[in-house]
């Protein structure tokens, strides 16, 4: 057993930091007890408004009608850049780490300005306007922030699809949310590989009739298909307008952005961001969970793709003025001492990364960390995932050298932003804790019932009170968004994560109590790596649950039933990995394929995916009752047969 240790605060940590254990106490009540107050104080430091609110906070979480900062006025992209840059136009706003150790680039203020307005000018001569959807599909350049940014400035709502996603993947969300531009690249590099991004957009766009303009970075040079009317050079058509563009006043809760997630059923949701609110808990949360002063060199090494990479690259950091490094490449490429060569090479103070990364890394016994200096890193912070004790104390005692503070930060798509993180002046640490909630988000236990459990104890994971950063639709379907966190608990947010609170009040978050797996901190629906399985012609049914995985959290494991008459085969299992490839995208694929006979269903035909899951954990001892299925038989011979034991 590994037991886990208090990380007391030290005394140098709490003299820098903004605030202490009195202002988080002081602070968090007030947040709580006078949430208009509070909140319309932090606006008003934080953001800058083209046009005052009317009311801070009205609406009802069971209703959906949340609203923050209603009849205010203000624009994003004015705040993560124009705002800045009187005062800080030759500092640098964003670091470019290529793939490749030899190449990087700085970008000032000043110049992000030029380049976000170039292509907002760019896209409103293409007939992008207000409330428009453009869709981006990028590799890990500056110009995927620029795309964001000046989507932002013209009022137009982007959708980031994450890389690794398939053609068919990226057909789907621009027909959801009928995007009619795209922005892309000829390939994305990542860790010495090309990835061929415009083919990927050009097969998704045989069925996307609507999409009148794909613009195109160049970043290998690569010769790509072209269709003459649609496709547009980037570093051409950014020549051919003007310098300078407004930023367009939007409402506070007008759309900003749509960002495609896994839940438990059906399709990913278009989870639906709205603007102040959204804005204002980023750059809060990025000041104070990672303890943000003037100067800093801030590294996050999420995937713009994906939320982290939304918040913590690009809003939060470029709202509070600071310097982002955007990174290209992977860990191990071109060696496993490459995260801590990029921290040498630009200085960086403070790192973000995911549990799985540094599980992996840990592998790799200490040597290649101890190689590096790093002894420019202040504080060090996960998120994606429960990140084990054994990881903590490693990233505690090697990487940051017993000298910085880990903030581990709870949160989600749905959630905006960092919702229950240590404050690293405040908090005492305990590995594997996510510690205590940030201003203004109530936290709640819930048990079977839905009755909120007190004091110490494990349950689900729900939010008993609005904040600003949270979801306020799914994309086209404001019920589906109701049903699926706003009507299981009546009045509560339900998170789909189990938690313990101890006896200190701090929580712990276990892992999913739905059908979501979250494979490297990729979140991954169960239904959605199932339908694409039975899309084979030779499947009858199949069923995929989750399972402890060394390196990457979560492993997909999936039981597979042929047509009657069909051999399993190691080919088969080729074709079936490579459909869900086609499907979602390489990271979806099982690591374990079990061919089932008959899986195991109730008498009325419901699959019993907890049976499942105890095989594909290997914990038979808690089967429990499997009296009642149809065919009792069937689970003997699933254990038998089965891959993780
Ligand atoms: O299960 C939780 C896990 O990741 C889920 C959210 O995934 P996604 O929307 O892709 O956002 C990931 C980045 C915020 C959650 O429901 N999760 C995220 N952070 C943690 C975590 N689990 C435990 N500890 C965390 N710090």
């Amino acid at each position: 057993m590994f037991t886990i240790s208090r990380h007391p605060v030290s005394d140098d940590v709490r003299q820098r930091a903004h605030l202490d254990d009195a202002d988080y106490q002081r602070l968090y009540q007030q947040s709580v007890d006078d949430p208009e107050t509070f909140w319309g104080e932090q606006a008003k430091a934080f953001l800058d408004w083209f046009k005052p609110w009317d009311e801070v906070c009205s609406g009802s979480l069971s209703k959906g009608d949340i609203r923050w900062f209603s009849g205010g006025e203000l624009n994003i992209s004015h705040n993560c850049i124009d705002r800045h840059l009187a005062k800080r136009g030759d500092q640098v706003a964003l670091i470019w780490e290529g793939d490749d150790p030899n190449e990087s680039a700085t970008i000032t203020y000043k110049a992000l300005h030029e380049q976000v307005c170039r292509l907002a000018n760019v896209l409103k001569d293409r007939g992008v306007k207000k409330g428009d959807r453009v869709c981006i599909y990028m590799p890990m350049v500056p110009e995927a922030a620029y795309a964001m940014l000046a989507c932002t400035r013209i009022g137009a709502v982007h959708s980031v699809v994450f890389g690794g996603f398939s053609p068919d993947a990226l057909r789907d969300r621009i027909l959801d949310a009928d995007c009619r531009t795209v922005i892309t690249a000829d390939e994305a590099v990542r860790g010495g590989k090309q990835i061929p991004l415009k083919s990927n957009v050009d097969t998704a766009l045989n069925s996307c009739p609507n999409v009148s303009t794909v613009l195109v970075v160049r970043r290998t040079g690569k010769e790509v298909d072209w269709q003459a009317k649609r496709d547009l050079w980037y570093h051409e058509a950014v020549q051919q307008v003007a310098a300078d563009c407004p930023a367009e006043p939007m409402d506070a809760e007008d759309p900003l952005f749509i960002l495609y997630t896994s839940g438990s059923t059906g399709k990913p949701k278009g989870v639906l961001h709205s603007t102040a609110g959204y804005l204002l808990q980023a750059a809060m949360t990025h000041k104070y969970v990672f303890d943000y002063h003037d100067g800093d060199i801030y590294w996050c090494t999420a995937d713009v793709g994906w939320v982290t990479g939304h918040s913590y690259i690009v809003y939060g950091p470029l709202a509070n003025g600071a310097t982002s490094l955007i990174f290209e490449g992977v860990p191990n490429y071109p060696d496993t001492s490459r995260f801590w060569q990029v921290i040498d090479k630009h200085q960086v103070n403070i790192f973000y990364t995911a549990p799985t990364a540094l599980r992996a890394l840990m592998r790799e016994g200490e040597a290649p960390v101890k190689k590096t200096s790093r002894s420019s890193l202040r504080l060090l912070g996960s998120v994606g995932e429960p990140i084990n004790p054994e990881a903590w104390e490693w990233y505690f005692n090697v990487v940051g050298e017993q000298r910085c503070p880990i903030v581990d930060t709870w949160w989600q798509t749905e959630t905006g932003t960092i919702m229950i993180t240590p404050l690293p002046g405040a908090t005492d640490l305990k590995p594997g804790s996510a510690t205590r909630p940030f201003f203004g988000v109530q936290p709640v236990l819930l048990d079977e019932q839905g009755k909120e459990i007190d004091g110490a104890g494990a349950g689900v994971l729900a939010i008993k009170a609005s904040w600003p950063s949270q979801i306020r639709s799914v994309y086209g379907d404001h019920k589906r968004m109701l049903e699926t966190y706003f009507t299981a608990y009546p009045g509560y947010y339900f998170s789909g994560d189990g938690a313990r609170r101890d006896e200190d009040g701090y929580w712990w978050i276990t892992g999913r109590v739905d059908d979501v797996i979250n494979v490297s901190g990729h979140r991954i629906g169960t239904a959605e790596v199932e339908s694409a399985l039975v899309l084979h012609e030779a499947v009858a049914e199949a069923a995929v649950v989750g399972y402890p995985h060394d390196v990457k959290g979560q492993g997909i494991y999936a039981f597979v039933t042929t047509m009657n008459g069909v051999e399993p085969s190691d080919e088969l299992k080729k074709e079936l990995l490579s459909l869900v490839g086609k499907e979602i995208g390489s990271f979806a694929k099982p690591e374990l394929i079990q061919w089932a006979p008959g899986l195991p269903k109730t008498r009325s035909g419901k699959i019993m995916r907890r049976i499942l899951r105890k095989i594909a954990c290997n914990e038979l001892d808690s089967l429990g009752d499997t009296s009642t299925l149809a065919d009792p038989a069937v689970v003997d011979s699933l254990v038998a047969e089965r891959l993780n034991s």
